[in-house]
């Protein structure tokens, strides 16, 4: 079913996969775990034949696989049509109501959350019948609850070959691992504790869009951290660009300076040919551990190494508001303890949507995106909403 045979991958001078010799039976299930920048999504691509026929690479040894399909790691890149209902099609749109999936299937792809993208992308490529499936960090942009449906939906899957690339071991289908590089546990750092004073933002708001609206009424203190969380597609996104001046609302939002906005995904934000003439504060790449990524290209680098590169293009201006969205999706242990550390040692008053459990501790307040509100919510309130 799949088979590869001293199998290497470079880019240019970069070799990025060695001699990889291994292979899956017809219906096993493989975990192919590795740190950031190990080549997980060089060797997904490799072998759905993506490298080397549009990716340029120089390619070695033998790959043999049959039937597959490859969901991305950034969803985005993978549609064709405009609405879901295109997208899916006939067969696509059955499986899709087994997922619940129907309320989206007249919505423009182009504007689903990251979350319901991945979704709609999960469905249209298990409705293809595969042979073997292809999972690129398929968990990263769900919330708790959609999480684990789809880890549902994978156990009925039957007698197909699946292969999950990750950070850390999945923990699905008994599969057997095959370890691409180290994934060592990491201490995570200390909260450092702030005399919050002074207000940093004072925001009044209504956004109405055609199928959707959100409030938001609450002010923020200097250097304060405030962490948003909420469903997929509940608005925490729209509050960050209402915020940043980039969706339109009625009602007032009032700071000082310009706001920093740090996109969920962070190929959105990068034009420049280095790393380097990316930032505006050239220190904080040594903060987050990519000093040695900062001549690259950032179109060429993994979507670990870019979420790293997105964070720290934030703004040098001490108390200049910083609007985070899920800084920490795609990183191993390692390195999102990197932007724990840069989060709670920074100045910059901050409003971070996420999904990632742990960094809740770095924040002074947690708000529950819900119903078109937003609440603040005790931390048992969080820990419910995870634990869904
Ligand atoms: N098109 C490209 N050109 C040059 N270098 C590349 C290209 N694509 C990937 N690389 C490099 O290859 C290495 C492996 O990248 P890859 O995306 O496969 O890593 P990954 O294990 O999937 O990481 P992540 O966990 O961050 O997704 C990285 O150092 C990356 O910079
Ligand atoms: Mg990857």
């Amino acid at each position: 079913m799949l088979n590869l045979e001293n199998f290497s991958v470079s880019f240019g001078q970069k070799n990025v996969l060695n001699q990889l010799n291994f292979s899956a039976g017809s219906g096993e299930k493989l975990s192919i775990i590795g740190p950031n920048g190990c080549g997980k999504s060089t060797l997904a691509l490799a072998i759905s034949g993506v490298i080397p026929d549009f990716i340029q690479a120089d390619v070695s040894g033998k790959v043999f696989c049959e039937n597959s399909v490859i969901i991305m790691q950034n969803p985005s890149s993978q549609f064709f049509a405009m609405t879901v209902k295109e997208e899916l099609g006939e067969t696509g749109m059955a499986f899709a109501k087994r997922f619940g999936l129907n309320d989206l299937f007249d919505r423009n792809v182009f504007q689903l959350s990251e979350g319901e993208r991945q979704k709609v992308n999960l469905v249209a490529n298990l409705s293809l019948d595969p042979e073997l499936l292809l999972l690129d960090e398929p968990l990263e942009l769900l919330d708790p609850v959609e999480a684990n449906r789809f880890k549902a939906l994978l156990s009925k899957v039957e007698g197909k070959t699946i292969v999950w690339f990750d950070k850390e071991d999945p923990k699905i289908l008994s599969a057997r691992k095959v370890f691409l590089g180290d994934c060592k546990k990491q201490r995570l750092p200390k909260k450092k504790v702030r005399r919050l004073h002074g207000t940093a933002l004072k925001a009044d708001f209504l956004v109405k869009k055609e199928d959707f609206c959100i409030r938001a009424d609450f002010s923020m203190q200097n250097q304060e951290k405030i962490a948003l969380i909420g469903r997929n597609g509940c608005g925490k996104t729209t509050v960050l660009k209402t915020i940043a001046g980039i969706e339109k609302f009625s009602g007032k939002v009032s700071f000082s300076g310009r706001p920093s906005f740090v996109p969920q995904n962070p190929s959105h934000l990068f034009f420049n040919e280095t790393a380097e003439a990316e930032l505006a504060e050239p220190g904080n790449a040594k903060k987050l551990g990519i000093s040695h990524l900062l001549k690259q290209n950032p179109a060429a680098l993994s979507k670990g190494q870019q979420k790293l590169l997105s964070v720290a293009t934030i703004k040098s201006e001490e108390r200049g508001l910083a609007l985070l969205d899920e800084p920490t999706t795609w990183l191993d242990q390692k390195n999102k303890s990197a932007v724990y550390k840069f989060i709670t040692e920074s100045t910059h008053p901050m409003v971070i949507a996420t999904h990632d459990r742990k960094l809740l501790q770095y924040c002074d307040r947690v708000f529950l995106v819900e119903g078109g509100e937003m609440r603040a919510c005790s931390s048992t309130a969080a820990n419910r909403f995870f634990q869904k």
